[in-house]
């Protein structure tokens, strides 16, 4: 029998939604069902606006295009949802309503893109009686219960690419060029750039460093004819004893959602700056530039692999689980288990290889630098 499939982006954009997007279309249309897609996330289904039938027609060429055709929210929370009263806000369950607008359109299925957020929204739905599936995404690939999330490809490939940029000019001035780059609490992206652009420090949430080391691999690198040096900083990294830098302080007060980072950079430069006088420093702060673009082939293979099984789950009648990729594998994973971070292993292979080629973290031992 034809079904009906509801589709929405929750959370902040990334590349590879559009594919996932298409994919979900494509294969859907294919057993002969139709896919309403909800705009602004959440927003669109509690707050009543027409959703947008999906057809061959509207997927047609979105392949290659960063962004989500449907529009996204990371403050459409049905669960807590910011309803005004008079000059407030206040956040309120209004879940119910978002049930009964399903049921009322005859959705047979809801596939929910998103990250953690968006993920445990879902599971809530599901809890309620609601067929949902999940489809997980970040560029920050900081999610547990997938190998890898489509969207990180590219921004790690937009991160590497920064870091090259800066290398040239870095050169050019005998300067120290520090890059801040995304992640929330993870540095996913700028250990990865790191290692693929040839950076020489990586400072990363997970390794709360001192400024002496990083100090000490400048000099040396000076003393060995290199007056140049390229730093990574993930946003949320922080110097032992400090915290994480805050962008915006009024996402920072409790229930206001997530905290926006920024500012990381500048903190390690502001250290960096009175013991390293030799070399002029400059902050770049990549930002959104890390979310937009066209999708890497990468990502746009795994966003098309996810939306398709993403459909073969509402086949099989296999609700509240979400896609994932474990080895080379799609596989199901309860959505219950989605919402747990993944951070890089300080142990890990990674920073073990990182190490060995020669970038410094800051928790070295300043005459091992
Ligand atoms: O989670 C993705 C991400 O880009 C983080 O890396 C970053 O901290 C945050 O979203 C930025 O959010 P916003 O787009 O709301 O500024």
């Amino acid at each position: 029998m034809g079904k009906r499939i509801g589709l929405l982006t929750g959370g902040g954009d990334c590349p590879g939604l559009n594919a996932v997007i298409r994919a979900v279309v494509k294969s859907a249309n294919h057993r002969g069902w139709e896919v309403l897609g909800f705009l602004y996330g959440f927003q669109g289904v509690v707050e009543e606006i027409e959703p947008v039938r999906l057809g061959p027609e509207q997927v047609r060429g979105i392949l290659a295009r960063g962004g989500t055709i449907l529009g996204t929210s990371n403050k459409a929370n049905p669960f807590a949802y910011p309803v005004r009263h008079g000059d407030t806000w206040r956040d309120e369950d209004l879940s119910d309503l978002a049930v009964a607008r399903l049921r009322r359109l005859g959705i047979d299925a809801l596939i929910c893109i998103g990250g953690d957020g968006t993920l445990q929204i879902a599971h809530g739905l599901a809890k309620k009686g609601v067929p949902v599936v999940g489809c997980p995404k970040t560029i920050d690939n900081d999610l547990s219960e997938t190998d890898v999330t489509f969207g990180f490809d590219t921004a790690r490939e937009t991160a590497t690419d920064a870091v090259g940029k800066l290398t040239t000019t870095a050169e050019s001035h005998d300067r120290v060029m520090i890059l801040e780059v995304m992640g929330r609490n993870s540095g996913h992206i700028a250990l990865h750039a790191a290692i693929a652009g040839g950076a020489h420090v990586a400072l990363i949430p997970e390794i709360p460093y001192r400024i002496e080391p990083v100090v000490a691999k400048i000099r040396r690198r000076r003393e060995q004819g290199q007056s140049y040096s390229i730093v990574v900083v993930a946003e949320g990294a922080y110097p032992v004893g400090g915290r994480q830098a805050v962008a915006d302080p009024a996402s920072a007060i409790p229930g206001r959602g997530v905290v926006r980072l920024g500012g990381a950079g500048k903190v390690a430069a502001d250290l960096l700056r009175p013991l390293v006088q030799e070399h002029e420093i400059r902050v770049t702060v990549l930002g959104h530039l890390q979310r937009g673009g066209t999708p890497t082939a990468f990502d746009r293979i795994l966003g098309s692999r996810f939306g398709c099984r993403a459909v073969e789950l509402v086949e099989e009648g296999l609700f509240d689980h979400m896609v994932a990729l474990h080895g080379s594998d799609v596989v199901a994973v309860p959505l219950e288990r989605a919402a747990k971070t993944r951070l890089v292993d300080p142990n890990g292979e990674l920073v073990r290889v990182a190490r060995q080629l020669g970038i410094v973290f800051g928790d070295e031992e300043v005459d091992a630098v």
